[in-house]
């Protein structure tokens, strides 16, 4: 079984917000902070209306920020946005990460460390323990360093070892034993996401994913974030999928973009 959505508030309206601060994270990272709070809990996201243009999903990154990867139009355009600037806001949409046990492993690549890291400060507040490996191209890429640190024990890895182990998230796992975690929770790059867990499948019933997929309606009537072979809607069952339900299914081979036709699952 998934985590169970507990937002009754997959119709949200948007609700119109105002951006009190614009943090740069790296070169093509930048943090936004909002007037206003959604009451998010960690793993669910929002939609981002950048009016006259598109609206897209985000992850939190904290109660009323996310963080956000320039990676094409809308994303620019919302990094670029400057303090004082409104923008539309839909959430919190989906279901969250379920906190259990009383010491927990987070694994993330890239932007994907931004709603592990608000969900590794609830757990810390819980009392929880909290270890952390993250993976990044290079040192220039390292996000939340900082905030990862005060939460427990932190790995990094990166491709070309310019920081901490030198290779791939995957790289790090020499250095923990999955057994001791009660549960473990995943967020980053498809490929870094597929290699970790190809490497664990024997502990994917305490493993929680967050998927990436094309979201359009992010209501659950378009279809277009359906995973293959179930049927899963990312949109509204998701983002946060139990491991063993994602072993065999299109996970980490493809994914569908705006038109439906399978692409690549990078990205
Ligand atoms: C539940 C969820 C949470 C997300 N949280 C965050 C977040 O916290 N921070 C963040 O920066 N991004 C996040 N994303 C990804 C973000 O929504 C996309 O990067 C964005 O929609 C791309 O729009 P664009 O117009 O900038 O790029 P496009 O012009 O649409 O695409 C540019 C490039 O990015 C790739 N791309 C397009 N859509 C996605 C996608 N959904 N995921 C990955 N690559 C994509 C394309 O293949 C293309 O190569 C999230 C996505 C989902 C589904
Ligand atoms: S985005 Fe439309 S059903 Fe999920």
């Amino acid at each position: 079984m998934s985590p169970k959505s507990e937002s009754p508030s997959t119709l949200a309206k948007s609700v119109d917000a105002t951006i009190l601060a614009v943090r740069q994270e790296t070169p093509n990272v930048k943090t936004l902070t909002f007037d206003l709070s959604l009451d998010p809990k960690a793993g669910q996201y929002l939609m981002a209306w950048i009016r006259g243009l598109d609206e897209i999903p985000m992850g939190f990154s904290g109660p009323r920020e996310i963080t956000v990867h320039e990676v094409g139009q809308a994303t620019k355009a919302l990094a670029n946005f400057e303090p004082g600037r409104s923008l539309g806001l839909r959430g919190p949409l989906g279901n969250s990460f379920i906190l259990r046990g009383d010491n927990i492993l987070l694994i993330g690549g890239g932007v994907g460390i931004a709603p592990l890291t608000f969900l590794g400060e609830a757990a810390k507040a819980q009392d929880i323990d909290v270890t952390s490996l993250i993976g990044f191209r290079s040192s220039a890429d390292v996000l939340f360093k900082q905030r990862l640190e005060k939460l427990g024990d932190l790995a990094i890895t990166t491709d070309d070892g310019s920081m901490g182990i030198h290779g791939f998230a995957s790289a790090g796992l020499k250095e923990l034993n999955l057994g001791e975690y009660s549960q473990i929770y995943l967020c980053g790059p498809e490929p870094m996401m597929w290699d970790i867990l190809s490497r664990s499948k024997e502990h994917s019933g305490k493993i929680q994913v967050s998927i990436n997929r094309y979201f359009k309606c992010a209501v659950g009537v378009c279809g277009s974030c359906c995973l293959d072979h179930e049927g899963i809607r990312v949109c509204v069952e998701g983002p946060v999928i139990m491991a063993d339900r994602l072993l065999n299914s299109e996970f980490g081979k493809y994914r569908r973009g705006p038109s439906g036709s399978r692409g690549s699952c990078r990205g």
